[in-house]
C-alpha cells in the first residue's frame, strides 16, 4: 500500500508536533552535532566515534539511497513549530537490502528494525516516543511488516522506557554487542513486537 508520498523526494510522515522527512544537504551540520555528541553516540552500537562532518554528509547521501530502495527509512525529525530539527527516527528493513545473500533476505522477510535519536536540547519532551511511533504505525500498517526488533544497551532506561511504552518486550536479554568504532563490546537487550501486540 505505497502512495504518492512515497517518491522519495517527497516522503512525509506527520505526527501531531513532528514532521518526519527525508534528510537533506542543508541538514548536514545538524545531523554533524547530533551524533557528535557523545551523549547520544554513547549509546548507538553501529555508529562511528568520533563522527565528522563528512560521516555526517555519507550518512545524509546513504539515507537517500536507502528510501531509493526502500531498504532503509532514515529519517529526519523536524518540530512542526520551529522547523527545528530534533533527531532521527529510523527503520531498516533487511529483507529489502540488496546488500544482503539472498537467503538471509528471505529469513528476515517480514522484519524491521527500529532505531531513532534525539538532539540533547530537546531530550525528555517525548519526541522519541512520539516519532517512533509514528514508524511503527508506518512500518505496519503501510509496509505490511510482521515484526520489529530494537536493541537497547544497558543503562539506556529513556530508550527502553520508549520501547515498552510502544509494546516491545525483551525477547533476548545481555546479548553481546560490538560497536562499530572497535571499542568494547557491551551488552543490550533485544526487544521486539509483533503486530498483533501492538500498543494502540
Ligand atoms: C533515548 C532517547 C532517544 C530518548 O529521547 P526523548 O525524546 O528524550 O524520549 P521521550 O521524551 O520520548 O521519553 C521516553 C521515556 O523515557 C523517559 N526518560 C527520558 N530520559 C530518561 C532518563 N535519562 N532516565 C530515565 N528515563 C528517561 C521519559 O520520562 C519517558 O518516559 P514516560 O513516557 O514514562 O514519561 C534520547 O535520550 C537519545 O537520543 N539518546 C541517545 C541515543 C539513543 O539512546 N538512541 C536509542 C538507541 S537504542
Amino acid at each position: 500500500m505505497i502512495n504518492g508520498a512515497m517518491q522519495h523526494r517527497t516522503f512525509v510522515l506527520e505526527t501531531p508536533r513532528l514532521i518526519l522527512r527525508l534528510l537533506a544537504d542543508e541538514d548536514e551540520e545538524a545531523v554533524h552535532q547530533l551524533y557528535a555528541d557523545w551523549d547520544v553516540a554513547k549509546s548507538l552500537s553501529r555508529l562511528t566515534y568520533p563522527f565528522s562532518v563528512e560521516a555526517a554528509r555519507r550518512f545524509i547521501a546513504d539515507a537517500r539511497a536507502g528510501l531509493v530502495e526502500r531498504s532503509t527509512y532514515m529519517l529526519g525529525m523536524f518540530e512542526r513549530e520551529s522547523g527545528a530539527f530534533v533527531g532521527i527516527v529510523s527503520l531498516r528493513v533487511p529483507s529489502q537490502n540488496p546488500a544482503l545473500p539472498e537467503a538471509e533476505r528471505a529469513e528476515e522477510a517480514g522484519l524491521g528494525i527500529l532505531g531513532y535519536s534525539v538532539a540533547r536540547p530537546y531530550w525528555r519532551r517525548g519526541f522519541a516516543s512520539e516519532g517512533a511511533k509514528r514508524m511503527v504505525a508506518f512500518a505496519f500498517d503501510e509496509l505490511g511488516l510482521s515484526r520489529l526488533q530494537a536493541s537497547v544497551l544497558h543503562g539506556n532506561p529513556a530508550s527502553a522506557r520508549v520501547l515498552e511504552r510502544l509494546g516491545f518486550t525483551v525477547v533476548e536479554a545481555g546479548v553481546v554487542e560490538e560497536p562499530a568504532d572497535g571499542g568494547p563490546p557491551r551488552r543490550a537487550d533485544r526487544y521486539v513486537l509483533v503486530r498483533r501486540n501492538r500498543a494502540q
